[in-house]
């Protein structure tokens, strides 16, 4: 078998080699993402690895299966960006990696939560010019707080009991109920609202939740309620999310994600003006924002699980003709 990588990064490299080698499987590695400007590359080979954020569209996954390829392993566990329609139709079995570290985002998440109530961005700033007086940035203490997990899967439930550490009232919301998190389910996203000082959001992105945090999901939370997104940007109404901090209906946000932010991530700029987004600008600017550019997941034990996984599966599915790998996707 030989497998293609997409969107290899130097430092995913040393994964792919040390894993090509134990298993003498050739593994070309690519740094560009997947396009379809490069997908002709994939002709030859058995199975794709990649990651990304960029929309895989009908058109490139088509070419994939025109191109020979009938194993796709993703190195990430997100799949709202992918046509599954058109895999299914092009019969190409799809693998993620559902749990490749879920502590890095649920560190990330109390890490980027404690930032906020600590106001740590507006120290930043003061003492970058000399200024190193207290007031009046007095923080809040987090195990006073009630703390809202919605999503209680590997990333919500590992965040739910980081938390808990921390001495918090928790309170979390699932439309399944999972038995070791039943003590504290609420019946509903609205009783989450009212009563969470911080919600941490740990949803996939689908059809039914993007913009769950709207003006109506907003007017039903705490006033002064910090909201944190280390999931996806679409789940919050970015309009919304701005007026509500304009009015002081929300005292902070850490958003590791944020709405359009593929053409952002992984670019620099190379100033602040020159960043091509207005909504992401005005929401850099205030201290009570910390926008951070994804990267709750990007720690050296995610990026090496997320490699080795990734091949594993692809593995898995050449070695069984397609039929089983651990995480195979039904679609
Ligand atoms: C995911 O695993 O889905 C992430 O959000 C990480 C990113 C590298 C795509």
């Amino acid at each position: 078998m030989k497998i293609i990588a997409f969107g290899v990064r130097d430092d995913e490299l040393p994964y792919f080699q040390k894993w090509s080698q134990q298993h003498h499987i050739p593994v070309k590695t690519v740094k560009e993402l997947l396009t379809t400007d490069n997908v002709k590359l994939c002709k030859g080979y058995d199975g794709v690895s990649s990651v990304q954020l960029k929309p895989y569209s009908k058109d490139l996954i088509t070419q994939m299966r025109n191109n020979g390829i009938k194993y796709w392993s993703l190195r990430n566990v997100g799949i709202d960006n992918i046509d599954l329609d058109a895999v299914k139709q092009n019969g190409i079995k799809l693998t993620n990696v559902p749990s490749y570290s879920p502590d890095a985002v649920a560190e990330f998440a109390v890490l980027s939560t404690l930032r906020l109530i600590r106001q740590s961005k507006a120290y930043e700033r003061k003492m970058r010019v000399g200024n190193f007086m207290w007031a009046p940035n007095i923080g809040k203490e987090l195990h006073e707080m009630t703390v809202g997990i919605i999503g209680t899967g590997h990333i919500g439930g590992s965040a739910l009991k980081y938390f808990q550490g921390f001495g918090c009232k928790i309170i979390a919301y699932n439309l399944v109920k999972y038995p070791e998190y039943q003590d504290y389910y609420v019946d509903n996203l609205g009783e989450l609202y009212a009563q969470a000082d911080v919600i941490s959001l740990h949803v996939p992105l689908t059809n039914d939740d993007r913009h769950m945090i709207d003006d109506d999901a907003i007017s039903k939370m705490k006033d002064g309620v910090y909201i944190i997104n280390t999931a996806r940007g679409e789940l919050i109404d970015t309009d919304a999310l701005i007026r509500g901090l304009d009015r002081g209906k929300i005292a902070g946000a850490a958003l590791d994600s944020f709405e359009n932010e593929a053409p952002i991530i992984q670019h620099d700029f190379k100033s602040f003006a020159a960043i091509p987004d207005a909504k992401l600008r005005n929401l850099m600017q205030r201290d009570n924002v910390l926008i951070t550019p994804h990267v709750g997941f990007y720690t050296h034990t995610a990026v090496r699980n997320m490699v080795y996984s990734s091949l594993d599966n692809n593995k898995a599915l050449f070695d069984s003709n397609g039929q089983t790998a651990p995480s195979l996707l039904k679609l």
